[in-house]
């Protein structure tokens, strides 16, 4: 395991991004467009990020991964407070998974005028789901999202990748958006939802469960596979079933559960029958102290 390089400013980003991608492409006498993999994150980094770093690790020639608690997308301070910073252990996953470059720039770096007047906006998709209990978040999300793939973009010719987790299903639409929308010149890569033994989805969050919030949390992916099960079988998904199933978890508080076209988010118009095409369910419940969010595709019969 080697320890990555860490650099604080975008312009050391830049000039050592550059630097190795044209060691890259270079590399063994080739004449060949180097890759780059970019893994943006906030830290507290655990399993799910290490899935991040692997899949960039495993399509490209250089892999940087940002570290960066985005004030811009809490809109609860305590929140952003309480936020696990772990630099140390997070050098560590990152370095073991061969992440050559972090970028750990501080909060004057990536906001020198302080809050930014504009901002990228997420339109009417960031204010449903996880928009409607924070408001501003999504905005916050592209907003530095679309500073990171501005500074990592290569300044020579270059396969660009960055990578988000699926976990965040409405995040990584959005992104994939702006990136279309906004002709980014960078691939966005989904990468699939990692799980505990228990079914729960890694989350920075899952560090503030204690033992029996833990064990109620796991109604969320039970009522999510109770809706993949029914769908891969050609039944309806039922959807009031999956509701039920979290309602009758004491110490769980459903905030939404829906069932929504993968791409655009947008509730199917009818589940009260088989699939007819692939689905996304997607929830979201308050369990203790902490809000949790998880999805699945489901899936008609092949
Ligand atoms: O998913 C996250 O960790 C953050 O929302 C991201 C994409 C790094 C932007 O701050």
């Amino acid at each position: 395991m080697s320890t990555p390089q860490v650099v604080r400013s975008a312009d050391e980003l830049r000039s050592a991004l550059a630097g190795a991608l044209a060691a890259a492409g270079t590399a063994g006498g080739g004449t060949g467009v180097p890759s780059l993999g970019l893994v943006p994150t906030m830290g507290a980094l655990h399993e799910g990020h290490r899935a991040l770093a692997d899949a960039a690790r495993a399509e490209n020639d250089v892999v940087a991964a940002s570290i960066f608690v985005n004030p811009l997308q809490f809109n609860d301070p305590e929140d952003l407070r309480r936020y696990p910073r772990t630099l140390a252990a997070d050098l560590d996953l990152l370095g073991a998974a061969g992440v050559d470059l972090v970028f750990a720039p501080a909060e004057a770096d990536v906001y020198p005028d302080g809050a930014p007047l504009v901002r990228v906006s997420s339109g009417e998709l960031g204010t449903r789901y996880e928009g409607a209990s924070r408001p501003g978040h999504f905005d916050g999300v592209l907003t530095v999202v679309a500073k990171l793939l501005h500074w990592a973009q290569p300044a020579v010719p270059a396969h660009f990748r960055a990578y988000f987790g699926q976990k965040d299903a409405q995040q990584l639409a959005l992104i994939r958006r702006m990136a279309a929308d906004l002709n980014f010149p960078a691939d966005i890569v989904g990468v699939p939802v990692v799980r505990g033994a228990d079914g729960l989805a890694e989350s920075s969050r899952n560090v503030f469960l204690d033992p029996a919030h833990r064990q109620a949390a796991t109604v969320l992916p039970r009522a999510l596979y109770a809706l993949q099960h029914r769908a891969s079988a050609g039944a309806a998904p039922d959807l009031a079933a999956a509701v039920a199933l979290v309602e009758r978890e004491p110490l769980a508080e459903l905030d939404y559960l829906d069932i929504v076209d993968p791409r655009t988010l947008l509730p199917l118009p009818a589940v009260d029958r088989p699939l007819e095409k692939p689905a996304l369910a997607l929830a979201a419940v308050r369990v203790g102290p902490v809000r949790l969010i998880d999805n699945l595709m489901l899936m008609p019969p092949a």
